[in-house]
């Protein structure tokens, strides 16, 4: 196991009706004057938002709003929000929504004090020093920026999708996670959600560090969690308990306690990433085709770890050789995300001609050369990995 700091302050608060908590979690972390941040119609639709607001009027915080944020979030809504923030003076996030609402909130966050333009933390050429406080109310259990210090923004100009990392900057100070709030997602938004947590648990465990058993054996019961309660949640999208368990399984994908003491991977996201900025695919849906291609390509590289994830969450018999149970691990992983709905190719996807010499230079042009840690990897291979896409 590698040193390590680990440090995840978010306050989470759980369970039912915690959204009528908003405006004390506000008060308690200084808010006075908020920005609210809400998608395209959803927490509009359900009462979300006027419940939200009542909480605040109660607690005598003043908001302003910013609705329309779509998937796979724009650069422009962000310099939108740095005006909003800035001709106001606002001094606290609150996103209402999944993980293009939060991320576009955390982009709003760290651009306001920021003289220069927001995007040079995005191109890495500035560190994140300053930022104003945000708080969450989650809808849709997927990114896990709820408990990330991460947000993924696109620059509209070239589609450039960047993910910013902040050790605590941008981590929220609150997230109100209401499972009852997640009832109305659409099948395809559950599944692209759980297709994504386990993802976030992929990069972290296909790793080289050794003898990290117990962030191991966590990752993996984390892993096995998600497909018992994701496939109860598919077939009653009601289900309390399972809405709940899926929800924190969402946040504990994510916030960090799956990579503690050893070197990650984020091949996966990165190769993923360029899906979704060119073809505006769902993040989840686009990792549902390109995790198993990666873990096909890097398993005749690296058997070790995919041999392990296969015996030890997919439940291959032992008895097989390294390679042959990592080929049923993956062939059983693809199952399950069939089963639920997801797309396994290219065409499945909706993408009938992908430019892969495009996808592959993009790449490494945001990304680096080589990319992922577990199996390093050029553009040899990352175009290896597109072409098993299909
Ligand atoms: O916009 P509305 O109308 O709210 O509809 C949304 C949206 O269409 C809908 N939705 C959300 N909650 C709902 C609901 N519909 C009905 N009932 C509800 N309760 O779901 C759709 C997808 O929302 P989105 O926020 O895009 O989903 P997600 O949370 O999956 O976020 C995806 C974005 O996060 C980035 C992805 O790349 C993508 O841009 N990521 C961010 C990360 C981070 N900050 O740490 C890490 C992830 O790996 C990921 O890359
Ligand atoms: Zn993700």
């Amino acid at each position: 196991m590698d040193n390590f700091t680990y440090w995840a302050p978010t306050k989470y608060v759980f369970g039912r009706d915690t959204e009528s908590r908003v405006g004390q979690l506000a008060s308690e972390f200084g808010g006075k004057k908020v920005l609210l941040v809400y998608g395209g119609g959803s927490v509009v639709r359900s009462g979300l938002l006027e419940r939200v607001k009542s909480a605040l009027d109660v607690a005598g915080i003043e908001y302003l709003e910013m609705g329309g944020i779509r998937p796979n979030p724009t650069d422009d809504r962000v310099y939108e929000g740095i005006d909003i923030v800035r001709s106001h003076d606002v001094d606290m996030l609150i996103a209402v929504g999944g993980g293009s609402v939060i991320d576009t909130a955390k982009g709003i966050a760290c651009g306001a004090p920021y003289e220069g333009d927001f995007w040079d933390f995005y191109c890495g050429k500035k560190i994140v020093g300053n930022a104003l406080p945000v708080g969450v109310v989650l809808t849709i259990p997927a990114a896990g920026s709820e408990g990330s210090g991460n947000s993924v923004i696109t620059k509209s100009d070239g589609l450039i999708k960047l993910s910013l990392r902040t050790e605590h900057w941008l981590r929220p100070k609150f997230a109100v996670m209401n499972p009852e709030l997640t009832f109305t997602l659409p099948a395809y938004q559950t599944a692209c959600g759980i297709v994504d947590m386990m993802a976030h648990i992929f990069e972290r465990y296909f790793t080289n560090t050794a003898d990290c058993e117990v962030t191991d054996r966590v990752a993996e019961g984390v892993l096995k969690s998600i497909m018992a309660e994701g496939r109860k949640v598919i077939d009653n999208p009601t289900d309390y308990q399972a809405r709940a368990n899926i929800m924190w399984a969402g946040t504990l994908a994510h916030n960090g306690i799956c990579g503690t003491g050893r070197v990650e991977d984020w091949s996966s996201h990165f190769i993923e990433h360029e899906l979704s900025a060119v073809y505006d695919v769902a993040h989840g849906a686009g990792l549902a085709v390109t995790v198993p291609a990666w873990m096909r390509y890097v398993a005749e590289r690296n058997v070790g770890k995919v041999a392990q994830f296969a015996r030890r969450v997919m439940d291959v018999a032992d008895t097989a050789d390294d390679h042959a149970a990592a080929m049923e691990g993956i062939n059983r992983l693809r199952e399950f995300y069939r089963s639920i709905g997801m797309p396994l190719s290219f065409e499945e996807l909706g993408i009938e001609q992908p430019d892969i010499p495009e996808l592959v230079a993009k790449l490494h042009e945001h990304k680096g050369n080589p990319i992922g840690n577990y199996v390093k990897l050029g553009p040899e291979d990352t175009d290896a990995i597109y072409r098993l896409m299909y």
